[in-house]
């Protein structure tokens, strides 16, 4: 009999760190060895807070804001994200009723997901994709479905063709990101509609998670699915927080929006493993929400130049073509013409050449022969740590 300590849920043995996580291991080991590596990894923007919501925490907790939030987010706040739903995406939910308050997306996906699967429920996740999707799926009980994208003239795409022959009768759900992390597609209207007619036609739940969505260039434009096609609204539950749209990753705070009887599960979910987010940091989401968007321009200004900054660094380098991303704050890019894996690369890139980027292997096979390079810091950051990408690749062509 083994001893307690050891003894395991069978589910766990199917959950793996994030491939940031991963590789952030190999870095420190770099490290230890002399080497001081700059990163292009992480997600994490490095632009502060704006001032006005950091305001509105700090009068909360002087006015005493620091007991216990309503579980299913403060009134204040679901009416503040029933607003903006509407303002910004042109979706009507409820704000009693259809929207939860979660600490973060990452508590979205994994509240929907437990809320949804049972044992051999099946997951459909595009390929590639944010590889923090599959652990959530295996913890729940369920099993992921990759569904290839294709690359055309620089764009991964996600096909209904692609989707059909993915589609098994065990599938319960597609998990679809646009802004798409990490490839930066921003799926078109005319896209979702089809992708929609697909989860009707197969009768799935369509989970969107749409965090990406105020980071876009070029005229590219986040239409939220539900607003593609509105007949999807009892089988749609929509994913976002506030950690990339208002830099806050680490305030946590996220919401999910649905048909009422999903929200009561996922806030049944909720209770049993979160009481949601601290109320201050509630009371500085409807700062955000509500108050000024000047901020949230200035922000995608700030990405759009680093985008360009990044695709002129990398232009003409032979055997490697930057992608530009349409949305988000990653680029992928093409190094199949090096002949050479895409994870060999980069840990040549991180320890012959100190620059840490993520290998698109890691977000799915159909990513290999990509590099993702990101560009939520900017700065010195990202100026060093695009010579040395580019010394690199030069190097190892
Ligand atoms: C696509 C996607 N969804 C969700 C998250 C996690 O969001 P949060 O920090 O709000 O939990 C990330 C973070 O990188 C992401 O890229």
């Amino acid at each position: 009999m083994p001893a307690v300590a050891t003894s395991r849920s069978q589910r766990l043995q199917f959950l793996k760190p994030t491939a940031v996580n991963s590789i952030l291991a190999e870095v420190r080991q770099a490290q230890e060895r002399g080497v001081k590596p700059v990163s292009l990894m992480r997600g994490e923007p490095d632009l502060k807070t704006p001032a006005h919501i950091v305001e509105a925490c700090v009068e909360a907790l002087r006015n005493g804001r620091t007991g216990y939030p309503d579980n299913r987010g403060e009134m204040a706040l679901r009416l503040a994200v029933a607003a903006k739903l509407h303002r910004d995406n042109s979706l009507t939910f409820d704000a009693g009723t259809e929207i939860l308050v979660t600490p973060g997306a990452t508590f979205g996906i994994y509240a929907i997901l437990t809320t949804l699967l049972n044992e051999g429920d099946a997951v459909m996740l595009p390929d590639p994709v944010y590889d923090a999707y599959q652990s959530p799926v295996r913890l729940a009980g369920g099993e992921v479905r990759p569904v290839s994208s294709r690359i055309v003239e620089g764009r991964f795409e996600l096909t209904v063709e692609a989707l059909e022959k993915a589609w098994t009768p065990a599938a319960k759900a597609l998990l679809l990101n646009t802004p798409w992390n990490p490839v930066g597609t921003v799926m078109t209207r005319e896209e979702l509609r089809g992708i929609a007619g697909f989860c009707e036609r197969r009768n799935l739940v369509l989970i969107s998670d749409e965090i990406y969505e105020a980071i876009t260039y070029d005229g590219a434009r986040h239409v939220s699915p539900l607003a593609a096609e509105p007949a999807l609204r009892e089988r749609f539950v929509l994913v976002n927080a506030l950690s990339k749209t208002y830099s806050m990753p680490g305030w946590r705070v996220g919401y999910c929006a649905g048909p009422a009887a999903l929200i009561q599960s996922m806030f049944l979910v909720l209770q049993q493993s979160s009481r949601g987010p601290a109320t201050f940091a509630q009371d500085a989401a409807v700062a955000a929400l509500a108050g000024p968007h000047v901020c949230v321009e200035e922000m995608r200004g700030e990405y759009t130049r680093r985008r360009a900054q990044v695709l002129a660094a990398l232009d003409g380098i032979a055997g490697v073509k930057a992608m530009p991303p349409e949305g988000g704050f990653f680029a992928m890019v093409d190094v199949s013409g090096l002949g050479l894996p895409s994870n060999t690369i980069r840990q040549r890139l991180l320890n012959e050449h100190g620059v840490v980027v993520v290998h698109g292997a890691a977000y799915g096979p159909a990513a290999e022969g990509t590099l993702r390079v990101s560009f939520a810091s900017g700065g010195e950051v990202l100026a060093g740590g695009l010579k040395r990408l580019r010394e690199g690749l030069e190097r190892i062509r």
